[in-house]
């Protein structure tokens, strides 16, 4: 079986790259970790993965000042010589143009802490307990120019409890996360795999 080459975008603890390292053990798991790169040297991520034998990387956007696509541009200079089929964005906190969008269009996919298209953007638990919502939790997708708009692969729901905290809800919308993502990669790497048996006929 082919394991499609992935890499993990991050920028900070790492939980979901943890979770998808795991599922990634199995033999029969689809897609095979190559790379862990993160735009943050400080990351709590990187340690982890390192510690798991797993490559990893770091293009620090703060060296690239207001230059964007020269930030891009870097990262992807990283990414091609690891000839990677699928981008993981998972905790990944910076917003992509559609440039780098473009270069692995079809080939990257991102975790959002809602029921998109409900709240896209920062604050979605706050957002949720203050619409008065009676569920919550977190999508995967894939990433288009427009920020969390692209197709969605998978769901997962939490309830939320009376009285909930935005902390609270959070903690276990991560969990959901946590299982949805290993899951709604093996259906990003079929998606992935039926296009290009398709481009082939
Ligand atoms: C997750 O809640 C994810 O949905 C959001 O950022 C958080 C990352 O957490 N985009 P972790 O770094 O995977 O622990």
């Amino acid at each position: 079986m082919t394991r499609l080459r992935m890499a993990i975008l991050i920028s900070g603890r790492g939980s979901n790259m943890q979770a998808i390292l795991d599922a990634a053990e199995a033999p029969d798991y689809p897609a095979e970790p190559v790379l862990v790169l993160s735009n943050r040297p400080e990351a709590a991520g990187l340690n982890l993965a390192q510690r798991r034998d797993v490559a990893t990387a770091c293009v620090d956007h703060r060296a690239y000042g207001k230059d964007r696509a020269a930030f891009e541009r870097q990262m992807h200079q990283v990414l091609v010589p690891h000839h990677v089929q699928l981008i993981v964005l998972a905790g990944f906190m910076r917003v992509l143009t559609p440039w780098f969008v473009d270069q692995w269009a079809g080939h990257i996919i991102n975790i959002h802490p809602s029921l998109l298209p409900k709240y896209p953007g920062l604050k979605t638990h706050q957002r949720a307990l203050e619409a008065g919502d009676d569920e919550a939790g977190c999508s995967v997708h894939w990433v288009t120019a427009g920020v969390d708009e692209g197709a969605v692969i998978a769901q997962a729901r939490v309830p939320i409890a009376a009285g909930e905290t935005a902390e609270q809800l959070a903690g276990k919308v991560l969990l959901a996360e946590h299982k949805l993502y290993p899951q709604a990669i093996k259906h990003a790497c079929e998606a992935i795999v039926a296009r290009e048996k398709a481009v082939q006929l």
